[in-house]
């Protein structure tokens, strides 16, 4: 039989536990600990009763409430996309040109247009479209076929050299493989074209191959060499290379010609997402 004693000094009856002397009060919960712990039940209860709460074989209680965290994205979705059209519907009916009058829809296109560079257009043009070789670096004010927003919505449209018929077209011709130059002619022009942006070339073959260049270059280069974006022909003389600026590159370019593709996008995106990614680009710093 337990032996249950009053403590003296605290009056509180003791558990009749003692170890070495030392005996164990049977101290109360304090009531505000009890009420809380009660609580705290009643509310488990009301949850399972109004909230999806017990899993079952292959179902769970759904709960009187109904609350499905899918269905609140569902809700949340349409509504954004409700949100969305509004803008959508502006953006198609603005000209491209005058999106940026309108801050608003201008913020929205330019959100959109990062978003979408990234999931369609970063795989050749870097995250930061920065580039890399033959693929062209989208933030500088170098174009090959034009920086103004317009232009830049016609080469997503349709792309260059694409399989669309409203594709740019503009070709590099392959001087060595199609005997239009001697390799001698063609080891002159390149010189030529690296003295338009570098010191210290070999100026007796410059000066061979710019004779070179005003025959064979000047009609789609420019007789300056500062490109042409009609034809997409890059400026020669801004040291910004698109392919790569040292020599062996360059007498490859010549030799061999050069055509990327750049596909069209007018037949995979909305109208609305391309004008979006154009608008997007041309902010990027180099738009004209
Ligand atoms: C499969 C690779 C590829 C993808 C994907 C791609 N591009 Fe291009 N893009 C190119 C290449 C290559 C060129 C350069 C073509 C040439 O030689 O003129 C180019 C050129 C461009 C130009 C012209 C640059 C100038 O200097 O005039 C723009 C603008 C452009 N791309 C935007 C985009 C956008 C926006 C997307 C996404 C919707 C995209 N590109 C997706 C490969 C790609
Ligand atoms: C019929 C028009 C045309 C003619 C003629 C032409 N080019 Fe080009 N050139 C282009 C085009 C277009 C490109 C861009 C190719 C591309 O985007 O894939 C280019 C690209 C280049 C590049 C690459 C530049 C870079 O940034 O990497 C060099 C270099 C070049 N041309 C030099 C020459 C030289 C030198 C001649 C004369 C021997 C010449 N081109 C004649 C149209 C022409």
């Amino acid at each position: 039989m337990a032996n249950i004693e009053k403590d003296e000094v605290s009056g509180v009856d003791t558990t009749g536990h003692e170890w070495d002397g030392i005996k164990e009060l049977d101290t109360p919960m304090p009531r505000w600990w009890l009420w809380t712990f009660y609580a705290t039940i009643v509310w488990a209860i009301g949850y399972w009763v109004l909230m999806p709460a017990w899993p079952l074989v292959s179902e769970h209680t759904k709960g009187m409430l109904g609350y499905s965290s899918r269905g609140n994205l569902e809700q949340e979705l349409s509504a954004a996309e409700a949100a969305q059209a509004d803008k959508v519907a502006a953006l198609l009916a603005t000209e491209i040109t005058e999106v940026k009058d309108n801050a608003d829809l201008y913020q929205f296109a330019l959100a959109g247009g990062r978003s979408n560079f990234a999931v369609n257009c970063s795989q050749c043009h870097g995250s930061g479209a920065q580039g890399g070789p033959g693929f062209p670096n989208l933030n500088d004010d170098d174009w090959l076929w034009g920086g103004s927003i317009e232009q830049i919505y016609q080469t997503v449209q349709f792309g260059i050299r694409s399989d669309h018929e409203d594709t740019r077209i503009g070709n590099m011709p392959a001087f060595q493989t199609d005997e239009i130059l001697e390799r001698g002619q063609i080891l002159d022009v390149a010189e030529y074209v690296l003295s338009l942006s570098q010191e210290g070339r070999d100026m007796d073959a410059a000066g061979r191959g710019k004779e070179v260049f005003a025959a064979e270059c000047s009609s789609c280069h420019g007789d300056d060499a500062k490109g042409n974006t009609e034809l997409g022909a890059p400026n020669l003389t801004d040291a910004i290379w698109f392919y790569g600026g040292d020599k062996d590159t360059i007498v490859r370019t010549i030799s061999k010609g050069r055509a990327n593709v750049m596909p069209a996008w007018t037949d995979r995106l909305d109208d609305a997402v391309i004008r979006q990614i154009s608008l997007y680009v041309h902010s990027l710093g180099g738009g004209e």
